[in-house]
């Protein structure tokens, strides 16, 4: 099917305005071009830039670098939708300079964050067979940190004896179930479907509150395999809803009932979506960090958090077998890309990144009010999935396989 380049328009009903994807498209080509003009074929990775800076600051690859797969991810994204053989360039040089990463044992569970937002996006768009391997390797070294007693992969092995946290998981590992998925669809070992739905599974039952709301850490005991406690790493209290670990979760159990099709999971999205449309700021779309951080309305916001909601909920709307609420996803996901889209939101003359005014560590004081790498990530793969829904398209659609 050939893609139709005509400029799309959205109709936003209760911001009486229309969001111009193919505007906010180019807007994010032109500031990847500043950052290519940047940073050229470092062999570090732009990571944040602070909101006193105006140039990324450049972190090593190394195996701790949770976000090493962002840039890459950004710059196939950007490739997807200009088809700019000089993006194709700097995708390629990011992508293989992760790839030392690819031949350790596992670190952590960001191993899906890292290889899936790279090499995922690599293979997707070009069908290399030896990033299709590479992948498939990750997903079983993911799977190496899956504790059958507990039932969910174990997030920070570094944790366990330092906070005493024999087991923990945290929300973000969600995140990492996808891989798990596509490994298995792709020749890899089927029963990493099954790790995935049991972590799934695991976590909805204990990782969150009653009113869908989720800790962000969970401790569960080794040996008898039990709940042991819901605690906070990023958040401001135990007790509260930190921002971007609601996100996460939406974003997770949109992908988990995507995959096995389990409608539990399909409700579960919606209980944790729910809830934090109901808790945004009123007429704002963007949240701050935390929901609860008590300094609201003098608190800093998290345009992370909005662009990784934007984009899952691009995709429940169209898993959604309730037109009611597919709508009300789709139009809550437009309202926060246009927020994003807005001269507060993005970066524009002030600095290459896309996106200003995201919090990557509060409690640890670091990249508050920041460009952080993550958000520009999600913030293009959900206007990259904007664009395939107004063409009629899945949201996860591949354009390379559309064209063929
Ligand atoms: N995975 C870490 C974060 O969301 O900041």
């Amino acid at each position: 099917m050939g893609i139709a380049l005509t400029l799309l328009m959205i109709s936003c009903a209760d911001k009486n305005a229309s969001f111009d994807v193919d505007k906010n498209l180019k807007y994010s080509h032109e500031q990847i071009k500043k950052t290519i003009s940047e940073i050229d074929s470092s062999q570090m990775l732009p990571r944040n830039i602070l909101s006193d800076q105006k140039h990324w600051n450049m972190v090593p690859v190394e195996i701790s670098e949770w976000t090493a797969g962002f840039w890459p991810g950004i710059l196939w994204y950007d490739y997807e939708n200009t088809k700019d053989a000089h993006v194709l360039d700097y995708a390629t040089h990011y992508t293989d300079l992760l790839h030392p990463l690819t031949k350790l044992p596992a670190y952590d569970h960001d191993l899906g964050f890292q290889i899936f937002c790279s090499y995922g996006n690599a293979y997707r768009l070009t069908g290399n067979e030896q990033y299709k391997q590479i992948i498939l390797n990750a997903a079983d070294t993911l799977a190496t940190l899956f504790n059958d007693k507990v039932g969910t992969i174990l997030s920070w092995p570094r944790e366990v004896e330092p906070r005493n946290w024999p087991h923990n998981t945290i929300m973000d590992n969600m995140m990492n179930l996808e891989m798990l998925y596509w490994a298995a669809k792709k020749g890899g070992n089927k029963s990493l479907a099954d790790i995935a739905t049991k972590h799934a599974e695991t976590t909805m039952n204990h990782h969150f509150r009653e009113d869908g709301g989720n800790y962000h850490v969970a401790v569960y005991d080794t040996i008898t395999g039990d709940f042991i406690k819901g605690v906070t790493h990023q958040g401001y209290a135990d007790s509260t809803l930190w921002a971007r670990g609601q996100a996460w979760a939406i974003y997770g159990y949109t992908v988990v009932y995507r995959e096995p099709g389990d409608k539990k999971f399909l409700r579960f999205a919606e209980k944790v979506a729910d809830l934090y449309l109901s808790r945004l700021p009123e007429k704002e779309y963007v949240p701050f960090w935390d929901f609860d951080a008590p300094n609201i309305p003098n608190e800093p916001h998290d345009a992370s958090a909005a662009a990784i909601v934007a984009s899952a909920l691009l995709e429940l709307s169209q898993l959604e077998d309730n037109t009611q609420k597919a709508e009300e996803y789709k139009l809550a996901s437009i309202n926060m890309l246009t927020e994003l889209s807005s001269d507060k939101y993005q970066s524009r003359d002030k600095n290459p990144a896309l996106l200003l005014h995201s919090v990557g560590h509060w409690p640890n004081k670091s990249e508050v009010d920041a460009s952080i790498n993550y958000a520009d990530y999600y913030y293009i793969e959900a206007l990259t999935r904007c664009k395939k829904l107004l063409q009629g398209l899945k949201v996860t659609e591949n354009y390379k396989d559309i064209e063929n």
